[in-house]
């Protein structure tokens, strides 16, 4: 971090914040605007503006092609010149293939894979046939080297360049001219020309903001990796969301070796894929059937569990919702959800109360979807009902169920979206009842074995699954 003078007499800007570019009179430890910490340093002087020069550009006459223009007479972009992502999971999450000029920050706390997942994916698109730049600012080339033979990657024409430097990725870059361009990782990404250590807000924002544009020029697609930090801030608050099309979370998935790729954002693409993967001795595997893997952890039936078929984008994942309703040590009663909306745990547990009849009062209630998933859902009531109604009256739910339903203040069951798929899906893995609201349960076509029970309101259903 730059050591701040301070001012001899105040004058405007004599202090700037390297964060979000407020001017300030004084030095102070906390930019009064952004709100972050040890962002505020002392302004160039006149015969240094060289790193304010993005904010302070000359104004020129633009040419044709940079002027204002009617929206038809822009020429739509080559679709076929998206990049092809020669790993299926990771295409799915960021929605088909890589758009031309576009950036993707993959952020994850350290040591979750985020290296090794770049590399696989590098490997395999230069084996594809595109040119890939891997630019390691936290490794070594050797080291690099041997992460790719243990992942057995050995595509020749993958390029590696162990540099730290934003003006030696940014010169090699434009050297190569690559398809692709892997930054690893952008906390460790540093240039002189800005102020403040690497993997400071304004170094972060900096070295971004440049390898952004190079990509928008040349037309390649930019990996950023982000480190997210331990307040749970990528680099930093969060500092490259907004820059960024697409934002990639790469997260523990359930217990051991699992993890779980999901869009936040996405320009290009939906925001509610998951691909799976397993962390294997040689690298990262692709999970193309995960409910399989969610349903396997499950063991024997137990009370407090339910199944339920979710939504996960393009496909329905089977999920394990799972409560436990225990009396409350002392007077107060907790309750708390992970994976779940605790909003609807509570008004849940009021529908519990008031039309089932169940004495929840002086309960504790904890809810879990299993795998470390989330499931934003509504349709995701009716499961976590029944799981908190089997916990209280500690008995499994009927084997081989399934569930999915909203449910309203009154107790009544409301449709679902995707009833069918959510029927074949539980079928494919062996289920032999669903219960869904009476209303999606009509149309839906029979698949399998499954048998489709329809139901009107929560009792009727917690009736027929607890039986
Ligand atoms: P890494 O990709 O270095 O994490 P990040 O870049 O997100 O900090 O992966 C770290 C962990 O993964 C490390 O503990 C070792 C393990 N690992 C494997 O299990 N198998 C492998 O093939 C590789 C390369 C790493
Ligand atoms: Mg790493």
């Amino acid at each position: 971090m730059a050591k701040a003078k301070l001012p001899s007499g105040p004058a405007k800007g004599a202090f700037f914040c390297s964060g979000c570019g407020t001017e300030l009179m004084h030095w102070a430890g906390r930019c009064p605007e952004c709100k972050e910490w040890d962002t505020v340093v002392a302004a160039p002087s006149e015969s240094n503006r060289s790193y304010r020069s993005n904010r302070t550009y000359e104004a020129r006459a633009l040419s044709p092609e940079e002027q204002a223009r009617p929206l038809a007479d822009i020429p739509e972009p080559d679709i076929a010149a998206r990049v092809r992502v020669p790993m299926p999971e990771v295409a799915r999450v960021l929605g088909g293939a890589l758009v031309p000029g576009s950036a993707v920050l993959v952020a994850g706390d350290p040591g979750v894979g985020k290296s090794t997942l770049l590399l696989e994916l590098a490997e395999k698109l230069s084996a594809a046939g595109s040119r890939c730049l891997y630019a390691s600012a936290e490794e070594s080339a050797a080291q690099t080297r041997l992460r790719a033979r243990r992942l057995g990657a050995a595509s020749p024409g993958l390029l590696v360049l162990a540099r730290s430097g934003l003006e030696d990725i940014l010169a090699e870059c434009r050297r190569t001219g690559p398809a692709v361009v892997v930054v690893d990782s952008i906390q460790m990404t540093w240039s002189p020309e800005y102020p403040g250590a690497a993997g400071s807000v304004g170094q972060v924002r900096q070295c971004a903001a440049a390898l952004i544009r190079e990509v928008k020029e040349s037309g390649a697609a930019l990996f950023l990796v982000g480190h997210v930090t331990k307040d749970g801030a990528i680099a930093g608050p969060r500092v490259l969301e907004h820059m960024v099309d697409t934002v990639l979370h790469f997260e523990p998935a359930g217990q051991g070796a699992y993890r779980q790729l999901r869009a936040v954002k996405n320009r290009f693409g939906p925001t509610d894929e998951v691909a799976f993967f397993e962390m294997t001795g040689t690298g990262l595997i692709e999970i193309p059937e995960p409910s399989a893997l969610l349903l396997g952890e499950r063991g024997e039936a137990r009370p407090g569990a339910a199944i339920f078929p979710a939504l996960g984008g393009s496909r329905v994942l089977l999920v394990e919702i799972q409560a436990l309703a225990a009396p409350a040590a002392e007077g107060y009663a907790h309750r708390r959800a992970a994976g779940l909306d605790a909003n609807r745990l509570h008004m849940l547990l009021a529908v519990l109360a008031r039309r089932g009849g169940m004495q929840l009062a002086g309960c504790d209630v904890f809810a879990n979807a299993a795998g470390g998933l989330e499931v934003p859902e509504p349709a995701a009531d009716l499961p976590l009902a029944a799981a908190v109604a089997s916990s209280l009256r500690e008995r499994p739910l009927a084997a081989g169920l399934a569930l999915a339903g909203e449910v309203g203040l009154g107790g009544e069951l409301r449709a679902v979206p995707r009833a069918a798929e959510r029927v074949r899906e539980a079928a494919r893995h062996g289920f032999r009842t669903i219960i869904l609201p009476r209303a999606s349960a009509r149309g839906v076509a029979p698949a399998g074995d499954i048998q489709v029970i329809g139901a009107a309101s929560l009792v009727e259903a917690l009736d027929k699954a607890l039986a």
